[in-house]
């Protein structure tokens, strides 16, 4: 059985800066940089331009890791893409960034399977694990996997939604896996959910039990009650299962591979919150040192948070060959998971 290994890693993220001075200012979200801040580490985020879908953003972060893979696109045996802001309600987004990678193009075109996620913030390593599990069976070789999001569209930015608002940001990041021969790669991936908690983070937008599923007006125009159209959070709830799930399942993920926090020389946690981040190295006794952060500069970025930290780590030099890496991530759903890796 061959290894799966990360052999390549993109990023990117839309030009247009908004600072949470800018929130206030340009938006009239009633806020301030203090608050935002201290609350959740967050000075920035990316916004991307109206008329970039999330595909978009996904093909330069894509590209990015098939060249630093040294592969070419048409290396390519499947495309996972994950995305809670997908470019439509159906297709899916891998379908979209497989055109526009130019794989459906030419005399001898790649129609590899694309595969949408749908696990929000947990969303990337869901879809490693589909990667890892296709690449370790031997059915591929190479798989594509993306976390992609334009949240932008869809926040309240007005004085109403600036508990959601002020939290989240536009990007994408990318990730080749691998086989391998060598000794090396996704040594282990641990999944989990709680459909508890299926309403406590939420973004409704229709509701398919209804006839038609949106209501039309005699013009035929639909109609979104503010409270779908926009996602709901009860932030505290969120939090306090952040905290419990992160801590649980990266304790799972040490116990199975026999591994202790010291053995790890990073930790990439999903960036939902510095502070969340914080508390949980805290708690089981991780230096700062060995934490990777850049929420500072791009808020939450659900699916992309953790492709986008790997890439800027990598290109850096942060991250290097030869390091054990943990990822961790919690989200919507709620869902969660971990991941170790000998890089
Ligand atoms: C969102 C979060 C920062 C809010 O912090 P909190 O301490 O729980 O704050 P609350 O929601 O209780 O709100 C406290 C007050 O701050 C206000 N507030 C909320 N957002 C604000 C903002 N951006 N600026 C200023 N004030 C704000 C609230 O309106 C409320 O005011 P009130 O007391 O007058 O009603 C925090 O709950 C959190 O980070 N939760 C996790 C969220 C998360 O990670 N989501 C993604 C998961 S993947």
């Amino acid at each position: 059985m061959p290894n799966a290994y990360i052999s390549g890693t993109g990023f990117y993220v839309p030009p247009k800066v908004v600072t949470n001075d800018l929130l206030a200012k340009e938006y009239g979200i009633d806020t301030t940089n203090e608050w935002i801040v201290q609350r959740t580490g967050i000075e920035e985020r990316r916004f991307a331009e109206e008329g970039v879908g999330t595909s978009d953003l996904a093909v330069p972060a894509a590209k990015q890791a098939i060249e630093r893979a040294g592969i070419d696109a048409r290396d390519l045996d499947m495309i996972v893409f994950a995305t809670l802001s997908p470019d439509h309600a159906f297709p899916g987004s891998g379908v979209y960034l497989q055109r526009k990678l130019g794989l459906c193009d030419g005399d001898s075109p790649k129609f590899v399977p694309a595969l949408d996620v749908r696990n929000q913030c947990s969303g990337f390593l869901y879809s490693l694990t589909v990667a890892s599990s296709m690449v370790q069976a031997g059915t591929a070789k190479h798989v594509l996997v993306v976390g992609a999001e334009t949240h932008s569209a869809a926040l309240d930015l007005s004085a109403r939604g600036r508990t959601v608002a002020s939290l989240f940001g536009d990007g994408a990041g990318a990730c080749v896996v691998s086989a391998t021969d060598e000794d090396r790669g996704i040594r282990g991936t641990y999944l989990g959910a709680d459909g508890r908690g299926a309403d406590v983070l939420a973004q409704r937008v229709w509701d398919i039990k209804k006839r038609p599923f949106i209501q039309l007006d005699e013009a035929g125009v639909g109609h979104v009650p503010a409270s779908d159209l926009w996602a709901q959070m009860d932030g505290k709830q969120v939090f306090r299962n952040a905290v419990e799930r992160m801590i649980g399942v990266l304790m799972q993920a040490c116990a199975d591979q026999g591994l202790t926090r010291d053995d790890i020389d990073l930790f990439f946690f999903h960036q939902a919150n510095l502070r969340i981040n914080q508390y949980i190295a805290q708690q089981i006794g991780i230096g700062e040192e060995k934490l990777v952060s850049n929420i500072q500069r791009y808020g939450n970025t659900t699916a992309a948070t953790i492709p986008i930290l790997l890439a800027e780590a990598e290109q850096s030099g942060r991250l290097k060959r030869g390091m054990k890496v943990a990822m961790v991530a919690f989200g919507s759903g709620f869902t969660w998971g971990a991941a170790i890796v000998d890089w």
